[in-house]
């Protein structure tokens, strides 16, 4: 059989149509198990059909389920150990093996396309390069953006004199590579050249990114992972390749735009790096005077006390609550003033915590009703008439500096306007910045009451004061 044997297109098809399905349940929380189901099985699907389709050996049949059972074990163990702040850098080092992949994948069919039952032409070489030098660049980048996530390099921005200039150069010079290459001048060799040079593109070109655009750049990386992937489906006349590639590729290119939006960042100044860097931190904080910088601060008590006394409360959740592992605490508090009669909603950011729907897992987790959970464009509007709005280890999603100061860095970002709530309760460990390295206005604003811990131990402290009334 091979791959464009009719039984095995449909079965390549099937396992596209559950892929499409997967991706359309994961948008919402209340499907995303059955749709995480629905893509194990299109995987499936795929991965069975390519077995029954190859005509392999003993010896390959062997290698591949080691292969699998290696692969399988490893990724179950990392699933079950990470810890959920920790998948943007999981997510980037996966990304950095599907680049690999593909180059590797490109270059055994430059060598052997009869091992893959191709034959080459110049359609299928250009192909082929594609895949190959979108891969090695998502390879290399991907590796710097785990080691930016990780802390394991510095996120700061790195830029070294003619940088870009050295970019331009090496960038002529893949070109002419790839040129020679599709006209078959020495093709390993041109092959090596421009597959070397994308290597070095993807370090130097994601080295100047700061990290506060670092999942940005994870979900762009993502995107190119997916086209490198098409690419080579293309080469070796795979549909499920094809099809998983071009879904790949697009829903990263959507979830990056998603980001950028809201984050008001552009992709061109994500590309070009310099956010996220010490300069902002410092500019930021220059521009709350001192007259500005006194707090009000509270115990759980307190805070305990305004939210018994209110009858709206709204609860914004961020990275630390992420961090503090908070979110049953926070359940056991909104179910006690609902028993109360006090309404209990939360509000989510599209860019809380560290990644798109970091907070609504959480969330649902705890098992916190779907329909408490509102986004910023359901909710923002009620601020004005909340008595207590209680943050959670959450900062630059809040901060009015969004709003009203266009010299600092997050100017233009849509926010939560919490300050616009008559009390605002802020539960965070210190005075210091959030991710974008940014001081927060509203921590010094009248209707702020400063609430200092961690997350978790705040919210047992609170449902203790709760109890207690
Ligand atoms: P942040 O602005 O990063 O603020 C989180 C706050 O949590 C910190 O200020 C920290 O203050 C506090 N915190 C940390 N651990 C804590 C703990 N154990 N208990 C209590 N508080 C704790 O988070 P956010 O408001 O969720 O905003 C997300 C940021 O990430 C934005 O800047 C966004 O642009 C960026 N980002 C997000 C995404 C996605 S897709 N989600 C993608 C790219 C960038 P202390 O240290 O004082 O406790």
């Amino acid at each position: 059989m091979t791959s464009f044997d009719p039984l095995v297109t449909l079965a390549y098809l099937c396992s596209g149509v559950c892929f499409i399905l997967s991706l359309r349940s994961l948008a919402s929380p209340v499907s995303a198990r059955k749709g995480n189901f629905i893509g194990i099985i299109g995987m499936t699907i795929a991965i069975l059909t390519t077995l029954i389709a190859s005509p392999l050996d003993t010896a390959r049949l062997f290698a591949i389920a080691l292969a699998l059972a290696l692969g399988g074990t490893v990724g179950a163990v990392i699933a079950l150990r990470i810890a959920i702040t920790a998948l943007p850098q999981l997510v980037a080092a996966f990304h950095s093996l599907v680049g690999l992949a593909a180059t590797l994948v490109a270059f055994v069919a430059l060598k052997s396309p009869q091992s893959l039952n191709i034959t080459l032409n110049p359609g299928s070489l250009l192909e082929m390069a594609a895949g190959a030098i979108i891969g090695a660049f998502t390879f290399s980048g991907s590796i710097i953006a785990f080691g930016k996530l990780q802390g394991l390099i510095p996120s700061k921005p790195f830029l070294f004199p003619l940088h870009y200039t050295l970019c331009a150069i090496l960038t002529a010079l893949m070109i002419a590579s790839l040129i020679l290459f599709s006209i078959n001048v020495n093709p390993t060799l041109f092959f090596l050249s421009f597959t070397i040079i994308a290597t070095l593109l993807g370090i130097l070109l994601i080295v100047p990114i700061g990290g506060a655009d670092m999942p940005v750049v994870v979900s762009m990386l993502n995107s190119y992972s997916g086209w490198a992937a098409c690419g080579i489906g293309f080469t070796i006349a795979n549909p499920a390749l094809i099809i998983t590639g071009s879904l790949v590729g697009a829903s990263g290119a959507i979830l990056s735009y998603i980001m950028c939006k809201a984050m008001n960042r552009s992709f061109i100044s994500v590309i070009l790096g310099g956010f996220g860097g010490e300069t902002s931190t410092a500019s930021a904080s220059q521009n709350i005077n001192d007259s500005q910088k006194t707090i009000r601060q509270g115990s759980a008590d307190d805070a305990a006390f305004l939210l018994n006394n209110a009858s709206e409360v709204i609860i914004v959740p961020g990275y630390g609550m992420a961090v503090a592992q908070a979110q049953h605490a926070l359940r056991a508090i909104s179910d006690l003033l609902k028993s109360r009669n006090i309404r209990v909603r939360y509000a989510i950011h599209p860019v809380a915590g560290r990644m798109p729907g970091h907070m609504n897992v959480l969330l649902a987790e705890a098992d916190i009703p779907y329909e408490d959970v509102l986004e910023l464009d359901e909710i923002n509007r009620d601020f004005p008439s909340t008595d207590v709005t209680l943050v959670i280890g959450a900062n630059d999603i809040t901060n009015p500096a969004a709003n009203d100061d266009p010299s600092s860095p997050i100017y233009g970002m849509p926010i939560l306007n919490v300050e616009k709530s008559s009390q605002v309760v802020f539960i965070k460990r210190s005075m210091s910045s959030g991710y974008a390295g940014v001081d927060n206005t509203l921590f010094f604003r009248d209707n702020t009451m400063m609430l200092f811990g961690d997350a978790k131990d705040a919210c047992d402290n609170i449902m203790r004061g709760l109890e207690a009334l």
